[in-house]
């Protein structure tokens, strides 16, 4: 038998992810990454002391240690997320949660409904399943009620994932009437609502951050939060918290998939979140990045107005760029990482790809120093305007 007869035909489908391919790159010294979607470690708090390490020698509970659930239980409830402590379960980032979801609901015959664009990593999850992916076009506020309508009734499909707040790559917010809206009409088609809350609390403007599931009446959900993004994503800790009929599927699927989370990892996280720093951490947060974020609109708005469009995201890491016609991300991104710029092409980001892809730049301010940014701009608008003189 040869390996590739081995290799299970999604297996073989799978995509390598160019965002690994180029975070390659992120690594070299002398480069200038605003490619990953990484926080800024000299914002990280040190992690703080535990009394007894001991305790996590042993196996764990797949769902979770107890302290670190009731404390996430109490930040979804704080948010709106309706579900008790034995809902929630913790997992190896919120990587895993979606992974575990996809075990559990879709298969090679399933539908699933994303956003256009979508998290490249989400995309992979539901393929390796087997699972067909149907995009869905967003508008401002969200994704687009009638178009979420035609294509529940068009493809019937087993779940929608939804990246409400501060997307990958989008950059986008949903309005509070259209987390309303799909709600009401996932609960009307009873279809389950997948939504993946990872950037909230690195918001900087004033805008509605209610989760969609709070909004359901009767459809069945889950409800994915990280510590990757505003703590430290090297512990990979994340959880989901799903409706009562579903949980316990999903802690089957832990179980057979690594037993339990890193217990010593979960042990920091809860050590830190009951040492009542957490709020004042994220005000930090929510200050150093949201000037990050002005200084790359600032620098955007000198350099590269009426050339390229894009909106100033209300949080997150992302702007989210669509090039001047017939200039091609993919070369863009070439010739900035030529002159040390690291950009991601926004290609990957769509699960049903078309030539029209090739327009779109994902650029993240969450890592880099204000002056950084302000070059690596200038060289990215550089690169922009002479590929269009050549056009
Ligand atoms: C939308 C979204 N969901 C999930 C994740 C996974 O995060 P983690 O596994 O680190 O919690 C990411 C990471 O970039 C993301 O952007």
């Amino acid at each position: 038998m040869t390996l590739i007869q081995l290799v299970t035909s999604q297996t073989q489908k799978m995509k390598a992810s160019p965002i690994r391919e180029f975070l390659r790159y992120s690594q070299q010294p002398d480069i200038l990454s605003l490619a990953g979607g990484l926080p800024d470690e000299r914002y990280m708090p040190p992690y703080p002391t535990l009394d007894s390490v001991e305790a996590s020698q042993q196996y764990g509970s797949s769902e979770g240690e107890i302290l670190l659930r009731q404390q996430i239980s109490d930040i979804a409830t704080e948010r709106g997320v309706l579900g008790s402590v034995n809902q929630v379960l913790v997992t190896n980032g919120s990587q895993q949660a979606l992974d575990l979801i996809s075990r559990t609901v879709l298969n090679d015959e399933s539908i699933i409904l994303t956003e256009q664009p979508t998290y490249l990593a989400a995309i992979q999850a539901f393929e390796l399943q087997g699972a067909q992916i149907k995009e869905v076009p967003s508008d401002a506020f969200g994704m687009d009620i009638n178009a979420l309508r035609d294509a529940l009734d068009v493809h019937k499909p087993k779940a929608v994932y939804l990246i409400p707040n501060f997307q990958n790559p989008a950059g986008h917010c949903y309005s509070d009437q259209r987390r309303k809206d799909i709600a009401a009409l996932l609960d009307e088609k009873d279809v389950l609502l997948i939504e993946d809350d990872p950037y909230r609390d690195l918001c900087y403007d004033n805008v509605d951050l209610t989760p969609i599931c709070s909004y359901l009446k009767s459809a069945p959900w889950a409800y994915m939060g990280s510590f990757s993004k505003v703590l430290w994503p090297g512990l990979r800790v994340g959880y989901v918290v799903a409706s009562e009929e579903l949980i316990p599927y999903l802690v089957k699927i832990k179980q057979v998939t690594d037993l339990h989370t890193n217990r010593l990892a979960q042990c920091i996280i809860s050590k830190y979140l009951a040492s009542g720093k957490y709020p004042q951490h994220i005000e930090i947060l929510q200050d150093t990045y949201r000037k990050k974020r002005d200084v790359m609109a600032q620098t955007m708005a000198t350099y590269l107005t009426d050339i390229v469009d894009y909106s100033v995201p209300a949080g997150g890491m992302f702007f989210w760029l669509r090039l001047p016609k017939n200039v091609s991300s993919n070369r863009v991104c070439r010739e900035a990482l030529a002159q040390k710029v690291l950009v991601l092409p926004g290609g990957a980001f769509f699960a049903n790809p078309s030539e029209s892809d090739d327009a779109y730049l994902r650029l993240s301010f969450s890592r880099v120093s204000e002056d950084d940014l302000r070059h690596a701009v200038r060289i990215l608008a550089g690169v922009i305007k002479k590929m269009m003189d050549y056009e």
